[in-house]
Order: C-alpha cells, then structure tokens, then sequence
C-alpha cells in the first residue's frame, strides 16, 4: 500500500517535470550505450556533455540512420538489436543532454 502510493507520487512528478526521462530509455543506456558513450571510448561523443551539439546539428533523422548502419567505430544500432527507430531518438535526446 505505502509502495504503491510513493509509486503513483513519483509518477505524477514525473508527469511534471518536462525533462523527465523514463526508466526504460535509462536501462537501455545503461546495457548498450554507455560502454563507451558514458566514458568516450574510440571518439564517442561524452553522453552528458557539450559534445553532443555538432551531431545535433546534423539533424535527428540522420543521427537515427547513422545508428542503425553504423558510423566509424560504432556498430549498428549501437549494439541495441531490441531498440526501435522511437527508442534511439530517446537514447539520443537523453545522452545529449547535458546534465
Ligand atoms: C562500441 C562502442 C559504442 C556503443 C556501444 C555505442 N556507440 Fe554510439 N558512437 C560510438 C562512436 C565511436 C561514435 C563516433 C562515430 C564517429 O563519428 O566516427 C558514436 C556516435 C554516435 C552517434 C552520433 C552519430 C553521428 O552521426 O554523428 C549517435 C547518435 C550514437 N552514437 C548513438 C548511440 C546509441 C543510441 C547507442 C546505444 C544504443 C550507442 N551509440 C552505442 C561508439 C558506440
């Protein structure tokens, strides 16, 4: 009873905060994406930093494409064969937020 009420009250906050991030996007990143987006390994952009701004430049839709295929030192879909086209964009707005 008391969990389920703490539940409903840390949902309703989420629902307020604007740069909530939800749970499933945040375990993805934490299996597949920050071996080396969370440490910079082989020029990965630092998820969390300003690194992120000259990728978003090129626009999201081709920031998705280059994830799936693959770009220089990181394989397709980034190592997430579970992850859909709506989970990467998610993936990617979260680790390029700077935090
Ligand atoms: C094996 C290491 C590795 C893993 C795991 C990995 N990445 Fe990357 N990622 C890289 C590297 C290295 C680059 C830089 C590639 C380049 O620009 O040459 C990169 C670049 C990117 C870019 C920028 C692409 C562009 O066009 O500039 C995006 C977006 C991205 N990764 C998303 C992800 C997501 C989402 C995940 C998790 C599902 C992930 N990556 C997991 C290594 C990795």
């Amino acid at each position: 009873m008391i969990r389920s009420t703490v539940l409903a009250v840390a949902l309703l906050c989420g629902a307020n905060t604007a740069s909530a991030v939800d749970d499933y996007t945040v375990e993805l990143y934490e299996i597949y994406c920050t071996a080396c987006h969370g440490v910079g390994l082989s020029g990965a952009p630092l998820a969390f930093s300003d690194e992120w701004q000259d990728r978003l430049d090129k626009g999201m839709d081709v920031l998705i494409s280059h994830t799936i295929n693959g770009i220089g030192n990181m394989p397709a879909m980034g190592t997430c064969g579970e992850c859909n086209e709506d989970d990467l964009r998610d993936l990617i707005q979260y680790m390029a937020k700077e935090q």
